[in-house]
């Protein structure tokens, strides 16, 4: 009776201890496997060098047929929808010169060419020219100084031409334009070199003024008599 215990014991020190041996080589070199598999994707997904805010930037497309290497391009709408409204970026005014440089960010779409759009307090909107793919920013001139304006971007493919909110004259009567929308509102300054003209022609009218008060007060004022003087004299004559 006291053999068959021990009996058991032996054979479960057999068959148990090595299936319970924990390092089993084979176990590790396959968590290994694992590892580096989700670490290192067999294709490395490499964004192209495209950026759509920068001026003149080749279209990610081309660049993904020129590269040496595969490069990932963001996604764009369909080419049978007009693209979206680009993004409107900086405005940066030259008062001096009457003229502003306008930036912008091209939308994810398939764009064939842009155009500005300008309103200056009349009704209509003044159509800039043509301006093909690549073009991020352009010049408005002959802006008036302290003149309030509001440009907006669209783009344009075979299938139309993006949306333009009802910017025009409701902006420029103050209503709200979207912040990343693809219009601006924007001011010209007075020039400062009409502010440094008007200060010296108002310095130069005051002076004159002096002048004439001063000319006035020591010889017209004599010629023509003063009256209390005229009265001095004629008691002093008296
Ligand atoms: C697009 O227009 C810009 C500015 O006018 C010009 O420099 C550029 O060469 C044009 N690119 C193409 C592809 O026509």
């Amino acid at each position: 009776m006291l053999g068959s215990p021990c009996l058991l014991w032996l054979l479960a020190v057999i068959f148990l201890v090595p299936r319970a041996q924990p390092l089993d080589p084979q176990d590790f070199e396959e968590e290994e496997e694992d590892e580096t598999e989700t670490a290192w994707p067999p294709l490395p997904a490499v964004p192209c060098d495209y950026d759509h805010c920068r001026h003149l930037q080749v279209p990610c497309k081309e660049l993904q047929r020129a590269g040496p290497a595969a490069c990932l391009c963001p996604g764009l709408s369909s080419p049978a929808q007009p693209p979206d409204p680009p993004r409107m970026g900086e405005v940066s005014i030259v008062a001096e010169e009457g003229r502003a440089v306008v930036h912008w960010c091209a939308p994810f779409s398939p764009v064939l060419h842009y155009w500005l759009l300008l309103w200056d307090g009349s009704e209509a909107a003044q159509k800039g020219p043509q301006l093909n793919a690549t073009v991020r920013r352009a010049e408005l001139k002959g802006l008036k100084p302290g003149g309030v304006y509001v440009v907006c971007v669209v783009a344009a493919n075979q299938a139309g031409a993006s949306r333009v909110p009802e910017a025009g004259r409701e902006g420029l009567e103050g209503a709200d334009i979207p912040a990343f929308g693809p219009c601006s509102r924007f001011t010209v300054p007075p020039n400062p070199r009409t502010l440094v003209h008007a200060a010296v022609g108002v310095g130069t009218a005051l002076a004159l003024l002096s002048c004439a008060a001063l000319v006035w007060h020591f010889c017209l004022r004599d010629r023509w008599g003063c009256p209390r003087r005229a009265v001095a004299r004629a008691a002093g004559a008296l």
